[in-house]
C-alpha cells in the first residue's frame, strides 16, 4: 500500500497550471463514441489514467485500434463491434460501466463487465432496470444490480424515461442506447447533469435535442463522423489546487485550458461565495466552451450552505469538504445521498478523515454539517478513492498529513503530486 506524507507548508504560492489532467469524462466517452463513427477518430491530450485507459482498451477488445503517441491518440473504430473472447476489465469506473452497458446492450454479442472490488459493489440497477425495461438481456448479482454484468446485445425498443436520479452516466447510458433503437426515445431528468454526451455526440452528427427538458434521441441512421477533439483539463481535478490557493494567504493560481461547461465548475462559485476571488476566462469553444480559472486568496472563507444543483458538485464535495473545514461558521450539506454510492461512502470518509484532524462534523443520511476549525495532522485512510486521498493530501498543506492508500490517485490524476511538489514537500 502507498502512504504518502504531506509536509506542512503554508507559504504563499503562485502556480500556472498547464499540466492539470486531461478530462475524465470527456476522455471515456471519447474512447467509446470512436467506435460509433466509420472513421479514425483524433484526440489529442487524452487521459492516460487507470479508468480511462480502461475504457480504451476495451474498446480495442471490441476491435478498435488505437494507435499511441503519449497522449495524443487515434481510434480506428471496427467495421462492426466484435463479441470480445474475454471479460471486459472497467477497473475501478462508474462512467465505464455505466455507460458500455447502455452501448452494448444494442450490439450483437455476449459482453460480460466487470471491475475492481469497488465499482464490483456500486449499484447498477439504475442503468440495469431501464435498459432491461426496453428489451435488453443483462443479467448480474443481486438479479443485475451488480457487476459483473453479463449482456447478452440485441434490439432495443424506443423509450420515454423520466430519471429518479440526476446522472450524467444513467443518461449517457440511455443515450447511447436510444441512438440504437427502433424509434425515436425520450429522456428526463430532474436537473440537468453534466452534458458532454449530448455535446460531442451531436458535435459527430447525432440528433440529440433538449426540448422543454425532455431530451430527443432520434435513432443513428448511419455511423456518426470520426471526433477530432483535444480534450480540456478536467475542472474536477484542478479544484483541489482551487482549494489549495483558497486556503493558503496571499496565493494564487491559473488553471489552464479547462472545460468551462456550466455544469462542471458550480464548485468554484461555491468557493467564490465562500470568499474566494475567482475568474473564469472563455477562450475558445470546441464542443464545449474551454478556457482559464484563475483564483485568488482572498481572506478567511465564510461557511456555505449547499442543497441545490447537487449533480453539479458531486465531485467536488470532498475537496469543498477541506474548505469549509477552515472557514468561519458551520456549513451544512444537503441532498447529496448520491455521495454515499461513489467510489467510496464520501459523506462517511470525508467525516471519517476530517474527524481524525480534530473538525467537529454531523452526519445526516442524506448530508452532513461541518463546523469550521482548525485542521490538525492525522493520518488517513483513502478507503480506495482517489478523491479522498487528494482532497485530505491538499489539506495537508496547512496541518502536515499522511494519506494510506494512495494508488487510487493514478486513476484520476496520475501527475497530482508532481503539481503539488510546486507547492510543498511530499515524502
Ligand atoms: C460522470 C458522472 C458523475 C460523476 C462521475 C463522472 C460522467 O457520476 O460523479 O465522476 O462522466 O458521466 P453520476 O452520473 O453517477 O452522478
Amino acid at each position: 500500500m502507498k502512504i504518502a506524507k504531506i509536509s506542512k507548508y503554508s507559504k504563499p504560492f503562485s502556480l500556472e497550471c498547464n499540466s492539470i489532467a486531461p478530462d475524465k469524462s470527456i476522455s471515456h466517452r471519447c474512447a467509446m463514441f470512436s467506435l460509433l463513427s466509420d472513421r479514425p477518430s483524433t484526440i489529442k491530450n487524452f487521459l492516460l489514467g487507470e479508468d480511462t485507459l480502461a475504457s480504451l482498451s476495451i474498446a480495442e477488445q471490441l476491435g478498435a485500434k488505437v494507435d499511441r503517441d503519449g497522449a495524443d491518440i487515434t481510434v480506428i473504430p471496427p467495421k462492426k463491434l466484435t463479441e470480445p473472447d474475454n471479460i471486459l476489465d472497467c477497473g475501478n469506473a462508474g462512467t465505464g460501466m455505466r455507460l458500455y452497458t447502455g452501448l452494448l446492450a444494442g450490439i450483437k454479442g455476449l459482453f460480460i463487465l466487470t471491475g475492481d472490488k469497488y465499482l464490483r459493489n456500486r449499484p447498477m440497477k439504475r442503468v440495469t432496470t431501464p435498459l432491461r425495461k426496453i428489451g435488453a438481456k443483462i443479467d448480474g448479482r443481486e438479479n443485475g444490480n451488480l457487476a459483473p454484468l453479463a449482456i447478452r446485445g440485441g434490439t432495443l425498443e424506443s423509450f420515454r424515461y423520466h430519471s429518479p436520479i440526476d446522472s450524467a452516466q444513467v443518461k449517457s447510458a440511455l443515450i447511447l442506447a436510444g441512438l440504437q433503437a427502433n424509434n425515436k426515445s425520450y429522456y428526463r431528468e430532474n436537473l440537468l447533469s453534466r452534458d458532454h454526451t449530448e455535446r460531442m455526440l451531436n458535435g459527430m452528427g447525432a440528433d440529440i435535442k433538449n426540448i422543454d427538458g425532455w431530451i430527443e434521441i432520434e435513432p443513428l441512421k448511419q455511423p456518426l463522423k470520426p471526433l477530432d477533439i483535444r480534450v480540456p483539463a478536467d475542472p474536477s481535478s484542478g479544484f483541489f489546487f482551487a482549494v489549495a490557493t483558497a486556503i493558503t494567504p496571499d496565493s494564487q493560481t491559473l488553471i489552464k485550458n479547462v472545460t468551462l461547461n456550466p455544469t462542471r465548475i458550480e464548485a468554484y462559485k461555491i468557493l467564490q461565495k465562500m470568499g474566494a476571488k475567482i475568474e473564469f476566462i472563455e477562450k475558445e469553444n470546441i464542443y464545449e466552451p474551454i478556457g482559464d480559472i484563475s483564483i485568488k486568496y482572498a481572506g478567511k472563507l465564510k461557511a456555505i450552505t449547499v442543497e441545490k444543483n447537487i449533480a453539479w458538485l458531486i465531485d467536488e464535495l470532498p475537496a469543498l469538504s477541506i474548505a469549509m473545514a477552515v472557514a468561519e461558521g458551520t456549513s451544512i450539506v444537503k441532498n447529496a445521498k448520491e455521495l454515499r454510492v461513489k467510489e467510496s461512502d464520501r459523506i462517511s470518509t470525508v467525516l471519517e478523515g476530517l474527524n481524525s484532524c480534530s473538525i467537529e462534523t454531523i452526519e445526516h443520511k442524506d448530508g452532513y454539517e461541518i463546523v469550521g476549525g482548525v485542521l490538525q495532522s492525522a493520518t488517513i485512510n483513502s478507503y480506495g478513492d482517489h478523491r479522498i486521498a487528494m482532497s485530505f493530501a491538499i489539506a495537508g498543506i496547512l496541518c502536515g498529513m499522511q494519506i494510506e492508500d494512495t494508488e487510487c490517485i493514478d486513476t484520476s490524476f496520475p501527475n497530482f503530486f508532481e503539481i503539488l511538489l510546486e507547492i510543498t514537500e511530499v515524502n
